[in-house]
């Protein structure tokens, strides 16, 4: 990877979307701290720097700062909201604490010509959030842009190869912010648009041979997203030496275990060992009502089970030694250091006794979610596999309140098929977080033709999010509902009434259990 940016991080929640952004100019990025040194810098050998924004002012004590020894090494550098003022004020310029800041979306008024904002209008909407506001540059900059209340918006010393924007051109509320971002890493910075799925493949598929040798992998796949494209990657590097395992809880989501044989085997050809181990979870289940305990056996279970087959595949001494994770860019940075080997929590492939002691191949680690879908996208693996919503590990298991039986499961899943398909008609599948149904321990009463029903309410759950840690429910529209509602009762046997969840989170949960 020779074109890297560094995206050093003050503290906001922009640093990730900042890097993410650099990527959707087809650059490679990655988030530092903003603690790393100039020696550090030098090391990384990066070819352009970009200072974030962050929470803090810089008069407050302690504010995060930089090494201003990195503004001399010559990389050019771009200062995005307080990365701005933090340059200004390391630089000799001056940071006024005005009182008044602006918030929102501002009018930036352009002076002069401008590497960055080559071929702007004289005026361009911009997302502001600042109290402090720089009030004079360093010497060496010239001013090329200025808001009502930011006398110095954009700032920028060519020569030095420094530039500062008060605005936020990460967001998608700044007009022509992503061109900005894309002017000073081609322009200014000279970085040509290269990292693109098809080099990412390349760059990944050589990594893994490199790391595995001649070796034997083992791959777990869940149905979900990031295990799947891990394991074509992995099978595109070496696929003769992959051996996946797919284990049916009995708790998948319909026609779940067919798609991933269907793309495996017969797509890919890769050694799929299909581990049909539902009676095994139903019975761990019976009479079990406790959310907690539902998990717990869920998840103790499916470890059980992968254990047997890799134990199995071990036999005779040869099996395999490396294990694949999907483990995501987002997951390595919450990790709070770049190289930790943060084993997911994810009860699916986590916790994996000590004595399986496998090394791991994750390919994913560099990425983001969006970057995942495009890359399996790439690799040929089908839509309903590349753009499924989250799905939990324990499945349709925390989604049926009280007892989990095969029965109960059967009804969810066919209830589960119907939401999830009106929602793909209606065009909304990829706009909500999540969206699928939820049944819980009560029967209700109803009539159907000339007699009386005794059956399951079936609940609606969709919600629109960004991350899961907050929700809010999504505002259906009424003829969707109504169309999930007929079909529901129309053709899952079992179920007789339908309701609408319109809690978000807090205070509600996503899921139920
Ligand atoms: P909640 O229900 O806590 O869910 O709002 C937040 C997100 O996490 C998923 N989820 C789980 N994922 N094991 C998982 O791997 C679990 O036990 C689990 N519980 C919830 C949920 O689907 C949502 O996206």
């Amino acid at each position: 990877m020779t074109q890297n940016v560094l995206v050093v991080d003050f503290g906001a929640q922009y640093a990730q979307l900042i890097a993410r952004r650099v990527r959707e100019a087809h650059v490679y990025s990655e988030i530092v701290q903003s603690t790393i040194s100039a020696d550090e810098v030098r090391a990384k050998a990066p070819t352009a720097i970009i200072l974030s924004g962050g929470p803090k002012s810089v008069y407050e004590v302690p504010a995060p700062s930089l090494d201003p020894a990195i503004y001399e090494l010559g990389i050019p550098v771009l200062g995005i909201c307080y990365g701005a003022q933090l340059m200004a004020q390391q630089l000799g310029g001056e940071v006024a604490n005005t009182g008044v800041g602006e918030y929102g979306r501002t009018t930036m008024t352009r002076h002069g010509r401008s590497v960055l904002m080559d071929e702007w209008p004289a005026s361009v909407t911009c997302w502001m959030s600042h109290g402090d506001a720089i009030s004079r540059a360093p010497d060496g900059f010239v001013v090329t842009g200025s808001s009502p209340e930011g006398p110095v918006a954009v700032m920028e010393d060519v020569a030095r190869r420094l530039h500062a924007v008060q605005f936020h051109p990460e967001v998608a509320h700044t007009e022509r912010g992503q061109d900005l971002l894309a002017n000073f890493l081609h322009h200014v910075a000279g970085i040509p648009p290269t990292w693109t799925n098809t080099s990412i493949i390349e760059d990944q598929v050589a990594a893994i041979k490199r790391q595995v040798g001649a070796e034997k992998v083992l791959c777990a796949l869940s149905g979900g997203v990031d295990s799947a494209v891990a394991a074509a990657l992995v099978t595109k590097a070496v696929g003769q030496q992959l051996t996946c395992v797919f284990v049916d809880t009995g708790l998948m989501r319909k026609d779940e275990g067919e798609q991933i044989e269907e793309t495996f085997t017969r797509q890919f050809g890769v050694e799929l060992i299909h581990v049909k181990a539902q009676d095994r979870f139903f019975d761990a289940l019976a009479g079990v009502i406790d959310p907690e305990a539902k998990r717990k056996i869920i998840g103790e279970l499916f470890i059980r089970e992968f254990e047997t087959v890799a134990r199995d595949l071990g036999k005779g001494g040869d099996g395999p030694r490396f294990l694949v994770q999907g483990t995501l860019y987002p997951d390595v940075i919450e990790s709070g250091s770049g190289h930790a080997a943060n084993i997911k929590s994810h009860h699916n492939v986590g916790g994996l006794p000590e004595d399986l002691s496998f090394e791991l191949v994750e390919p994913l680690r560099n990425l983001f979610k969006d970057e995942v879908r495009h890359v399996g996208e790439e690799l040929g693996l089908p839509a309903e596999i590349v753009w499924r919503q989250p799905f939990p590990g324990p499945g349709l298991g925390v989604r049926i309140v009280g007892e989990v039986t095969r029965e109960r499961a059967e009804i969810l899943r066919n209830a589960d098929y119907v939401v999830v398909d009106e929602i793909k008609k209606a065009g909304l599948y990829r706009e909500l977080w999540q969206s699928f149904a939820v049944l819980p321990a009560v029967r209700t009463v109803g009539v159907m033709g000339d007699g009386r029903t005794y059956a399951y309410p079936i609940i609606i759950r969709a919600v629109t999010s960004d991350d899961a840690m907050t929700a809010d429910w999504a505002r259906l529209p009424y003829d969707v509902i109504e169309k999930i509602a007929n079909r529901l009762i129309r053709e899952v046997d079992g179920v007789n009434r339908v309701a609408l969840d319109v809690t978000s989170k807090p205070p509600g949960t996503i899921e139920w259990e």
